[in-house]
């Protein structure tokens, strides 16, 4: 296939694997640059250190371009990003902030740079400052989709900047890449459809649900990390939502992230007090997700565990290899376009 993404990133298909923190592994962003699409590791959960370890056994999985995300507001982001400046990472993927700082690094030794937006005015500050494409990330999106969806959102970017735009979010088959080329984009990034793979390290418990549940079995809310989150609808969810900002929680979860980014406790702790009230409040929620998240993906916790869950996971009947679902779609796509052929005349 030819697009502008396929040429702007040296790879055989337009089908990226979104940063999706536990879940974009080195094996996950490997497998997929492997066959033919872009993988891009999750640093959310890592340190630099351990930022610096991924990308050097992704290195030694693939010899294929691969990325890697930063999500500039999680605590320990920009240090990373750092990391994957200095490591040289062919595509890197920001989101959550401002990020002209990695667009002029990354330039300097010819790595390419997408910004993950939600809206026009995002998608055109990024490139004002430089960025070489934008993924769109629609509401029915795991995670941080905003209020309008994909159908509508991909052509008024599309629309709204020269730079290549991404689909993201309900995308898990041929028909919805055939639908994303149609509606303008030049590409599509997934992650509903690679988490529940076999090569997807997501727990068993929770890849069953995400096969069994319907397209209507998920929910947007602001209760769960503080920003439009889209998670899978469990009784563990529903009631993280009831219960929506739990401080103390917050208190020892924030505990765990400062140990696991390996930064002393009440270095994290005056930041984030000196950082203003609405900012701590949006760490605290993060805190207490980020725990949820990982009970969920790592341990299958299906008591505590909160899932971030595309709409899509209606859409998926089974858990194939990565190489089959990339395959799968691109046939399938292709017989869209001989129906389209027919019907459109
Ligand atoms: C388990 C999980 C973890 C995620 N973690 C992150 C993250 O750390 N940072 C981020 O920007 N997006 C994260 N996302 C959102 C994805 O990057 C992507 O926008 C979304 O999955 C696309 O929609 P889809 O699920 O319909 O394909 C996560 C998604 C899932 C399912």
């Amino acid at each position: 296939m030819k697009t502008r993404i396929t040429e702007l990133f040296g790879i055989e298909y337009p089908i990226l694997l979104s940063g999706m923190s536990w879940i974009s592994i080195p094996k996950m962003v490997a497998a997929v640059s492997n066959a033919g699409g872009l993988g891009i590791l999750a640093t959310g959960p890592l340190n630099a250190e351990q930022t610096r370890q991924a990308i050097r056994e992704i290195r030694s999985l693939t010899d294929k371009p691969f990325g890697a995300n930063a999500t500039l507001m999680f605590p320990g982001a920009v240090e990373n990003a750092r990391v994957l400046l200095q490591e040289k990472v062919p595509v890197i993927n920001f989101s959550l902030g401002k990020g002209d700082w990695i667009v002029k690094g990354a330039h300097a030794y010819g790595g390419k740079v997408i910004a993950t937006v939600v809206n026009a005015r995002h998608a055109r500050r990024a490139e004002e400052y430089g960025a070489d494409g934008v993924i769109a990330t629609g509401h029915e999106a795991a995670a941080h989709g905003e209020a309008v969806t994909s159908l509508v959102l991909v052509p008024s970017l599309a629309d709204a900047v020269k730079i290549p735009v991404i689909a993201a979010g309900g995308f898990a088959d041929g028909r919805g890449l055939a639908a994303a080329l149609a509606l303008g984009a030049e590409g599509i990034a997934m992650g509903t459809r690679f988490m529940t793979t076999k090569e997807s390290p997501l727990h068993a418990n929770f890849k069953q649900l995400s096969i069994e549940k319907g397209v209507a079995d998920t929910f947007a809310s602001l209760r769960i990390d503080g920003i439009p989150c889209r998670v899978l609808k469990t009784k563990a969810a529903e009631k993280a939502e009831r219960r929506g900002l739990n401080l103390i929680a917050a208190f020892f979860n924030s505990r765990e992230i400062a140990q696991q980014i390996r930064i002393p406790y009440f270095k994290l702790f005056l930041g984030v007090i000196a950082s203003g009230w609405k900012n701590a409040r949006q760490l605290a929620f993060l805190a207490n997700a980020f725990k949820a998240f990982h009970l969920a993906t790592e341990n299958g916790d299906l008591e505590k565990g909160v899932l971030p869950v595309g709409q899509v996971t209606g859409l998926l009947h089974d858990e194939p290899t990565v190489k089959e679902v990339i395959e799968r779609m691109v046939a399938e796509a292709k017989l869209v376009r001989e129906k389209l052929t027919g019907q459109l005349g």
